[in-house]
C-alpha cells in the first residue's frame, strides 16, 4: 500500500540482485496476465516449492500444463462438482453438532479441517477416510511451512534443516497414501465419480491417460490449492461480520426467508444473493491470494519501464481491491456494493481474487460453491463473538490467513433443532 500510495501503479523492488515489479493498475494487471501471458512463468517462491506441489497444476509451465489443464477442466464442470453439494454442507453440518454454545472454538481451525474433509471426500470419495489423521497433520506440516515467507525465499531446499526435513517427510507421507489409493483405484477398475476417477480416465487428444506420478501430483496440488484458500475466504467473513452486526442481521433475514431452517441445497444458491455480496465483499478485502507473482521469460516493457528476462512481477489483488478509484469508501466492509452492476462499472481487471487468464483458479466454481453453502448452512443456527483480547491480523504468507486463528464464542442465532426436521 505504500508503494502504491508513494509511487503509483508500478513500483519497483530490489531485493539483492533481484528486482520485483509490484503492479496497481487494471491494465498493467491485464498487460501480464492475459495479453502477454507467454511471456511470464509462475514467480520465484512457487517454482521454489515444486519439491513440494510436484509438477503439478499450479506450478507446472508450457505444452505440459496446458496439456494437463485441458484434461482436468472437465471436471471441474459446474455440472460434475453439483454432485458435491451435500458433502460441503454436510460437513457443515457435523462441524454445528460438535459445538456448544458459549464454549469458545478456534474457527479458522474448524475452517480448515472442514475444507481439508470437502477436497478429501471429492478427491477420494471415502478412501481417504481411514488415513484422514496422518493426511491432515501432513498437510498441516506442510502449510506451516509455506506459511515462512521469508525461509522459502532464502533457504534452499536441499539443506537439512529441520523444517526442510520435516516438510519432506511430510510430503513422502502424502505420496504414500495418495499412491496406495490410486493403485487400489486402479486395481478395482471402479469409477466412483470423485475428482480422483474422473482424472484417472480423463485422456488427452491422442488418447493418453495420465501415469500415476502425473496423476499425483495434481491430487497432491489439489489437496493444498484447494483447501486453505477456502477456509481463509470463510474464516475473514466470519471476523468482518463478528464486527458487522446489520450486515449479519440481513444476512439471517435473508437465510431465514429463502431457507427457513432448511439445509441449503445448490438450487438456492442463486436466491442467496446477498449471501454471495458478503462473500464477493470479504474477498474484496481480504483475498486469500493477495499476491499473484510472475516471472519474466522474454524482456518486456511496462508503463515504459524496460522489464528485463528473470524480472519478478506481482499484480497485488490487496492493493487493487483497496484502490479509491474503483471501490468507494474503499477500507469498509460494505456488501452492498456487489447488489447492484458493480463489475460492470469498474474495469474488468480491478477484481480478481481468482486471477485472470489462462493461470486463473480452476476451482473458481469450486470454492464459490463452497464457501456459499457453508457460510449459509452455518450462519442458519451461529453468529460468532470475538473472544475478549483475542485480535485477529493478517499473515501474508503464499495466502493470506488470520495469524493467530480466529478464537470466537459461538451463539445460538435460531433454536437448535428448528432446522432437522426440514433436512
Ligand atoms: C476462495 C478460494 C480460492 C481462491 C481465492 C483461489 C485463488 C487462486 C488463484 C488466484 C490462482 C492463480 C494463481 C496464479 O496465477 O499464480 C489459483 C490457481 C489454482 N487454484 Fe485456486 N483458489 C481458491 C480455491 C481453489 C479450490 C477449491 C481448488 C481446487 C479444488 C483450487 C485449485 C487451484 C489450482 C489447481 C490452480 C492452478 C491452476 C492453473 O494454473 O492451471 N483453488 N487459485
Amino acid at each position: 500500500m505504500r508503494a502504491a500510495r508513494e509511487y503509483g501503479d508500478i513500483a519497483c523492488l530490489r531485493f539483492f540482485h533481484i528486482r520485483t515489479f509490484l503492479i496497481f493498475h487494471p491494465d498493467l494487471i491485464e498487460d501480464v496476465l492475459v495479453n502477454n501471458a507467454r511471456k511470464f512463468i509462475k514467480g520465484r517462491v512457487l517454482r521454489a516449492n515444486r519439491h513440494l506441489f510436484g509438477n503439478g497444476l499450479l506450478t507446472s509451465e508450457g505444452d505440459f500444463w496446458l496439456r494437463q489443464r485441458r484434461m482436468m477442466q472437465p471436471a471441474f464442470h459446474r455440472s460434475r462438482i453439483a454432485n458435491y453439494a451435500a458433502t460441503m454442507t454436510g460437513g457443515a453440518t457435523a462441524l454445528l453438532e460438535s459445538w456448544k454454545p458459549g464454549e469458545p472454538v478456534d474457527l479458522h481451525d474448524a475452517m480448515m479441517r472442514l475444507t481439508l474433509q470437502v477436497v478429501g471426500k471429492t478427491l477420494f470419495s471415502a478412501d481417504v477416510e481411514r488415513d484422514a489423521p496422518q493426511v491432515g497433520a501432513s498437510l498441516h506440516v506442510l502449510l506451516e511451512f509455506t506459511a515462512d515467507f521469508r525461509r522459502l525465499i532464502m533457504i534452499p531446499n536441499w539443506l537439512p534443516t529441520p523444517q526442510n526435513l520435516r516438510a519432506k517427510a511430510a510430503v513422502r507421507e502424502l505420496t504414500g497414501i495418495i499412491d496406495r489409493i490410486i493403485q487400489e483405484r486402479r486395481r478395482s477398475g471402479k469409477d466412483t465419480g470423485d475428482l480422483l476417477s474422473m482424472l484417472i480416465h480423463a485422456q488427452d487428444d491422442d488418447g493418453s491417460r495420465m501415469t500415476t506420478q502425473q496423476l499425483r501430483d495434481e491430487a497432491l496440488t489439489l489437496f493444498l490449492a484447494g483447501h486453505e484458500t477456502t477456509a481463509s475466504t470463510l474464516s475473514w467473513t466470519w471476523w468482518l461480520l463478528a464486527q458487522h452486526p446489520a450486515v449479519e442481521e440481513k444476512l439471517h433475514a435473508e437465510l431465514d426467508s429463502v431457507l427457513n431452517g432448511r439445509v441449503p441445497t445448490l438450487d438456492d444458491l442463486p436466491r442467496l444473493s446477498y449471501t454471495n455480496c458478503i462473500l464477493s465483499e470479504s474477498m474484496r478485502l481480504y483475498p486469500p491470494a493477495w499476491a499473484i507473482a510472475r516471472m519474466a521469460i522474454d524482456d518486456h516493457e511496462l508503463a515504459g519501464y524496460p522489464v528485463p528476462k528473470g524480472t519478478g512481477i506481482a499484480a497485488v489483488p490487496w492493493v487493487v481491491h483497496r484502490d479509491p478509484r474503483w471501490y468507494e469508501n474503499p477500507e469498509q466492509f460494505l456488501p452492498e456494493r456487489w447488489e447492484g452492476d458493480l463489475l460492470k462499472k469498474i474495469p474488468r481487471f480491478a477484481y480478481f481474487p481468482f486471477s485472470f487468464g489462462a493461470r486463473q483458479c480452476i476451482g473458481n466454481a469450486f470454492a464459490l460453491m463452497e464457501a456459499n453453502l457453508v457460510l449459509a448452512t452455518i450462519a442458519q443456527q451461529y453468529r460468532f463473538r470475538l473472544v475478549n483480547g483475542h485480535s485477529v491480523a493478517p499473515l501474508a504468507s503464499i495466502t493470506l490467513r488470520p495469524r493467530q486463528g480466529l478464537h470466537v464464542v459461538p451463539e445460538p442465532h435460531r433454536a437448535r433443532g428448528s432446522h432437522a426436521s426440514s433436512r
